[in-house]
């Protein structure tokens, strides 16, 4: 059996409809009916019921978006430090492996490789990046999970939501048997307040950057592999494979979708953070081939994008 923490959120909901396609036995578990978030109450959950594996996709995300994690910092905290912290502590005591929903969110940028060097670069608005972006794709690489995380209490600046999701994977490390699944702005067909095409559609304006993107059912089949597979316990960017440009995901969201709309851009840094947001965003290159490596199977970022498109289920 597999105990699911927090299956009532947009990232539970897609780990539950996955265990019920592969005719999993496992419990969905909510703080309603067992607050799991206490340690003696979970330890006792995992001695009476002993789950093979457990997974948790709890933790606090900032509604609508992280700023507002910026307005409770102490439910930030408890949420994205101490739970995974507890749940850790719980699963070694009671002998459970478990996968934890991290984020990628805890770096900013991406490298740039050029000949004999490879570079840190944090900021991809910079007209030359962005230049160097469109041109030579190929030069841009991803962090590996070996990489320091540069977005994060210990490395500013940084959001408190990203500070908390870089300290919750602390605060884990050397405890029992354990998944990090680095999980990086999900998106997919199914139109949602929470889906990153969804949000792109809705934006004023679109903040214009790079990153890595994971498709929700992508995601929770490639972390549920990881388990089947028995793949060596650790850190792994589940992610699509390569990277976006929010430019090139409006111009495949005015292919498939033709939207009535025409899309704007902040024209600078400056102007999007005056106007459009409050901490500092993390926008990122994951490299996700430690995953592949091990055998679990995820598909490119652009084949996922473009079959969401194809599939979009408009929100009635
Ligand atoms: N959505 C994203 O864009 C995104 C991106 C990267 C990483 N992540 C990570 O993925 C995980 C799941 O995110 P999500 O988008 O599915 O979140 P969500 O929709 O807000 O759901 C999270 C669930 O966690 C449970 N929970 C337990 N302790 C909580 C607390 N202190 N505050 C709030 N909720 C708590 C709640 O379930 P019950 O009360 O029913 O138990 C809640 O339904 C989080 O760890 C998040 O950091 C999300």
């Amino acid at each position: 059996m597999i105990l699911l923490l927090g299956a009532t959120g947009y990232i539970g909901q897609a780990f539950a409809k996955e265990l019920q396609r592969r005719n999993e036995n496992f419990i969905p578990l909510s703080r309603q009916q067992v607050d799991y978030t206490r340690f003696d109450l979970l330890l006792d959950f995992l001695k009476t019921k002993k789950p093979a594996f457990l997974v948790n996709c709890a933790g606090y995300t900032g509604k609508p978006n992280v700023d507002a994690c910026e307005l409770d910092k102490a439910g930030t905290l408890v949420g994205n430090v101490l739970l995974p912290q507890t749940i850790a502590h719980a699963c070694a005591v009671a002998g459970v492996p478990w996968g934890h929903v991290s984020s990628g969110c805890i770096y900013a940028g991406a490298k740039v490789a050029e000949p004999g060097t490879v570079r840190v670069e944090k900021d991809f608005t910079q007209p030359e990046l962005r230049e160097l972006v469109a041109k030579h794709p190929e030069a841009i690489r991803g962090f590996t999970e070996t990489d320091t995380p540069n977005f994060s209490f210990r490395d500013l600046p940084c959001s408190f939501y990203s500070g908390t999701k870089a300290l919750g994977e602390e605060a884990m490390a050397g405890l029992g048997q354990s998944y990090i699944w680095r999980l990086r702005i999900p998106f997919d067909e199914f139109d949602n307040a929470r889906n990153y095409l969804s949000k792109v559609q809705r934006y004023a304006k679109v903040y214009d950057n790079v990153n890595s993107i994971s498709h929700r059912a992508d995601f929770v089949k490639a972390c549920l592999d990881t388990w089947k597979l028995r793949v060596p316990f650790g850190i792994y960017n589940v992610t699509n494979p390569g990277f976006v440009t929010t430019r090139h995901v409006v111009e495949q969201i005015e292919k498939f979708l033709k939207p009535a709309k025409k899309f704007e851009f902040w024209q600078s840094n400056a102007e999007f953070y005056q106007v459009a947001a409050k901490t500092p965003r993390s926008n990122c290159v994951m490299d996700a081939s430690k995953l592949l490596a091990a055998g679990v199977e995820i598909r490119g970022v652009e084949e996922a994008l473009e079959d969401s498109l194809k599939n979009w289920q408009p929100e009635k």
